[in-house]
C-alpha cells in the first residue's frame, strides 16, 4: 500500500512542527509549509520523507498560489492541515484593541485558512480530509469566561466559515474537521497549559487517521470527544 500524504500548513514551530514529527513517525509522507526556514522542521527530515515549502504565508494569496503550483505534479493528499494561527493581543479585550491588529487576527485565523481550503480542496484524494485548527475558545454554547474575546471570536468565525464551506462543496468526497488540540505549551499556549505537544499530537493524529474516509463537517478535541459548536 502507497503512503499515505499529509500537507501541514504552518510547521516553524509548536503544534504544527510536533504533528509533522507525529505523521512521519506514523509513516506518512509529509509536506509542510513554514513562512521563514525552521532548523526544528529541517532537523525531521531524517525522520521520513519530508518536503518542506517555504515563504508561504497564509495571509498572503500569491504565496498559496504559488505553493499549489509548484505541487502540481505532486500525488494528490489524503490530508490537507492548516495549523497557523495567531493570537496577538489576545488578552486586550477585542473593543480595545488597534482595529489593524484585530483584523489581522481576523484574516489569520478565520479568513485565511478558509482560502487556503478554497485553494487546495481539489489537490484532496478521495476520502481525504480537510482539517483546520480551530480552538475551544472558538465555541460559542462554552462561552462563560469571555476572556481573549478577539481570538475566541477569530475561531468562531472560521468554524462558521468552514462550516458555509462544507455547505458551498456538501457533494464533495471529502471530510472536514475543526480541531481543538486541547491546551497546549507552545509560545501561543504559554507555560501554564496542561499538555505537551507530543501528547496533543500523538491525539490528534490517532482522531484524524479513524476518520479519514468520513464525509462531512465535524468540531473535535484531540482526544476524539466532539466540541459544541
Ligand atoms: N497551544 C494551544 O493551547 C492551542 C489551543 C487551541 C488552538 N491552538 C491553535 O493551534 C494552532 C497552532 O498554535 P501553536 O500553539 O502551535 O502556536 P505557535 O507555537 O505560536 O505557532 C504558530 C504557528 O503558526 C504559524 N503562523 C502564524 N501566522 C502565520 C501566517 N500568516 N502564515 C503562515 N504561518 C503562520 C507560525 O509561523 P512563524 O514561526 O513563521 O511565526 C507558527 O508555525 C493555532 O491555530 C492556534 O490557534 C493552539
Amino acid at each position: 500500500m502507497s503512503r499515505r500524504r499529509a500537507l501541514i500548513v504552518g510547521a516553524s514551530r509548536g503544534l504544527g512542527l510536533g504533528l509533522v514529527e507525529r505523521f512521519l513517525a506514523r509513516g506518512w509522507d509529509v509536506t509542510a509549509t513554514v513562512r521563514r526556514p525552521s532548523a526544528a522542521l529541517a532537523a525531521l527530515a531524517g525522520a521520513g520523507p519530508l518536503r518542506i515549502e517555504t515563504g508561504i504565508d497564509i495571509d498572503d494569496d500569491a504565496a498559496v498560489a504559488r505553493l499549489r503550483a509548484g505541487l502540481a505534479e505532486a500525488p494528490d493528499f489524503d490530508l490537507v492541515f492548516v495549523v497557523a494561527g495567531v493570537a496577538t493581543q489576545a488578552g486586550t479585550p477585542a473593543g480595545l484593541l488597534p482595529r489593524e491588529v484585530a483584523g489581522a487576527v481576523f484574516q489569520t485565523n478565520a479568513l485565511s485558512p478558509i482560502r487556503f481550503a478554497e485553494s487546495f480542496h481539489r489537490r484532496l484524494a478521495p476520502d481525504g480530509l480537510i482539517v483546520l485548527m480551530t480552538s475551544k475558545l472558538g465555541s460559542v454554547s462554552l462561552n462563560r469566561g469571555g476572556g481573549w474575546s478577539s481570538y475566541r471570536a477569530s475561531k468562531a468565525a472560521l468554524n462558521t466559515l468552514a462550516r458555509s464551506f462544507a455547505g458551498q462543496h456538501s457533494g464533495a468526497a471529502w471530510g472536514l474537521v475543526l480541531m481543538h488540540p486541547g491546551w497546549v505549551r507552545t509560545d501561543l499556549g504559554g507555560r501554564r497549559a496542561t499538555l505537551d505537544v507530543e501528547t496533543s499530537a500523538r491525539g490528534m493524529v490517532a482522531v484524524l487517521e479513524a476518520r479519514q474516509g468520513q464525509r462531512g463537517c465535524v468540531f473535535l478535541d484531540y482526544t476524539g470527544a466532539t466540541v459544541l459548536w
